[in-house]
């Protein structure tokens, strides 16, 4: 006679339990698969100008990459953007733009300019997808800037003596200006960096 076999799912309370569990199992298994049909979709509805690029560009380019700044081209609109997708994609990837030399990782600075792995890929992917524009609607509002003294009204300026040229040509130029301050006393306190702007102007 062979010995009599234990129900698996015995017929009682523990039966109902048993059947829950594996309802439960069941539901939550389509929701993974709704979960990732859905993360799948989302990665690949296309990027757009409006709604994904113009955030970033607008926080982390436009302040150089805008009329009078220090940058040669604006990064402000589509147009401006469709004209050098590639390039855009290069610099970012190789971090040469936006420039920012802090290394991240060992504290954070305000306002910092550098962009995020996610950011970068952001935009590579936006390229790579042909650079939609989308939804003007979905633009968030236009950057605004501080003219002027980015770090409000100096406490001191000092002028050069004789004005510095710079020539027209490629390639950085490192160059120490002494300019005397004759300072009899400062009221900055140890906690305090003082803050230096300088403002470079063009011959007329
Ligand atoms: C702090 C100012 C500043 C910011 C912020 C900045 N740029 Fe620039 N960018 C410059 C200047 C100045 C140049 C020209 C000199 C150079 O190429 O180094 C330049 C040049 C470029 C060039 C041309 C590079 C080449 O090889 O000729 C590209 C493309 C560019 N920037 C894209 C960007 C993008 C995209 C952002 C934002 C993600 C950005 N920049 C943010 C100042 C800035």
């Amino acid at each position: 006679m062979p010995e009599p076999v234990e129900p698996l799912v015995p017929p009682a309370r523990g039966g109902e339990t048993a059947r829950k569990i594996v309802v439960t199992m069941c539901t939550l298994e389509r929701l993974s698969v709704a979960l990732a049909l859905s993360s799948m979709l989302l990665a690949a509805q296309p990027l757009t100008f409006s709604k994904n690029i113009a955030p970033i560009v607008f926080e982390h380019c436009a302040p150089c990459h805008r009329p009078g700044e220090s940058a040669p081209f604006s990064l402000l609109t589509y147009g401006d953007l469709r004209k050098r997708g590639g390039q855009i994609v290069q610099v970012t990837r190789q971090r040469y733009m936006p420039p920012w030399m802090p290394e991240p990782g060992y504290g954070d600075f305000a306002d910092s300019l550098r962009l995020s792995d996610h950011q970068i890929d952001i935009l590579a992917r936006w390229v790579s997808q042909g650079m939609p524009e989308g939804d003007s609607a979905d633009l968030p509002p236009p950057p605004r800037f501080t003219e002027g003294w980015q770090l409000g009204t100096p406490d001191m300026i000092v002028r050069m003596s004789q004005p510095y040229h710079l020539n027209a040509a490629s390639g950085d130029v490192f160059r120490n200006f002494v300019l005397p301050v004759n300072l009899k006393e400062t009221s900055v306190h140890s906690n305090c960096v003082p803050a230096i702007s300088a403002w470079c102007t063009t011959p007329t």
